[in-house]
């Protein structure tokens, strides 16, 4: 297979063309091949935004993302909550699968996936559950999982390490109470991540959170030629998904984002709103809320953010990074009255 880059990105999206988008993607390409030279790929942007394309032609149809409008549900919604009941067990099986990724329209990404998605599955449990997760490893590397959290040292993920064809199941108490992660923590780790191997995970509180309209997000980035910087970003795995598909909500109702990133060789990403304020809880958990439309992660940080949008419409979120923002990372909420 040809080498896959921005460039063919571009010819993949051809019919798209017109829009902004697909042009600064293009450019994309034009700096990988100058050796990420930035400044050239911003010096032979060669387009003009008028005021018919821009940002509005990258909404629905026009938004270069792979896939149906429920594709990625499993991965935006989470499941839901369950109330304090110390002693319950929650079990979860994650599989190791190389899988071929199209994260792009024509860009396939050779991932090292849990379950066949990168993220993985969002795994979820309440403080004081038992959680139980089997790790069968079907891909052709040795991987684990590291949960972050309180655990002992034999279920961290670290030392034990599982072969192509082994399995191992990972069991201990979940605490504390916030938005964690998980990943891969095989060696050399930097490739074990940026190939997929994460995911979100969600400890309730005993005391419950509000009920709420209940998002999550993993911000991510692919190295898809290989020379250690990535050439797309994404939320939950394809470039664009939710500037193709907007997120539905209702005004005033409370909308709950768990967000994290899993970033490898950028050294932050961020999450920014537009028109409106929410706020954030870093690792969801603790007394200490931030007000703010714009937060930072380092890789491995995540947090929870809450509002309720003040007004009807179409409103953007994406990296503040403004490249992340148009190699992918950008989307839409949709608000109802
Ligand atoms: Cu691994
Ligand atoms: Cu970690």
């Amino acid at each position: 297979m040809a080498k896959l880059t921005r460039r063919r990105l571009l010819c993949a999206t051809a019919p798209l063309a017109a829009a902004p988008l697909g042009v600064k993607l293009a450019l994309g390409g034009q700096a990988e091949a100058a050796g990420h030279d930035h400044e050239a790929h911003r010096a032979t942007a060669g387009h003009v935004e008028t005021a018919a394309s821009g940002h509005a032609a990258m909404i629905g149809e026009g938004a270069p993302a792979v896939g149906g409008p429920n594709d990625l549900d499993a991965l935006l919604y989470p499941p839901d909550p369950r109330p304090h009941r110390p002693g319950r067990v929650r079990e979860y099986t994650l599989v190791a699968h190389d899988v071929e990724l199209e994260i792009a329209p024509g860009v396939f990404f050779p991932a090292w996936t849990y379950n066949g998605t990168v993220p993985g599955p969002v795994i979820r449990a309440t403080e004081d559950d038992l959680l139980r997760v089997r790790f069968v490893n079907a891909g052709a590397h040795p991987h684990t999982i590291h949960f972050h959290g309180i655990h002992p040292t034999n279920m961290d993920g670290v030392f034990e390490i599982v072969g192509p064809g082994d399995e191992l199941t990972y069991e201990f108490p979940a605490r504390p109470a916030g938005f964690h992660v998980y990943h891969c923590h095989a060696t050399p780790l930097k490739k074990h991540i940026h190939k997929g191997l994460y995911g979100a995970f969600v400890i309730d509180p005993k005391e419950p959170r509000e009920p709420a309209r209940e998002l999550v997000m993993v911000m991510n980035g692919y190295d898809t030629d290989g020379d250690g910087e990535n050439n797309f970003y994404t939320v939950n795995g394809r470039t664009f998904y939710y500037a193709r598909y907007p997120i539905r909500a209702r005004k005033g109702e409370l909308v709950r984002i768990y967000l994290a990133n899993l970033t490898e060789f950028d050294l932050i990403n961020s999450f920014h709103l537009h028109a409106d304020f929410f706020r954030y809880q870093p690792t969801g958990t603790g007394e200490h809320w931030e007000y703010t439309d714009t937060v930072m992660q380092c890789q491995g940080q995540r947090g929870v953010l809450e509002l309720r949008f003040a007004h009807a419409g179409t409103f953007m979120f994406h990296a503040h990074q403004s490249e992340f923002t148009e190699l992918g990372w950008m989307g839409y909420f949709r608000v109802e009255e």
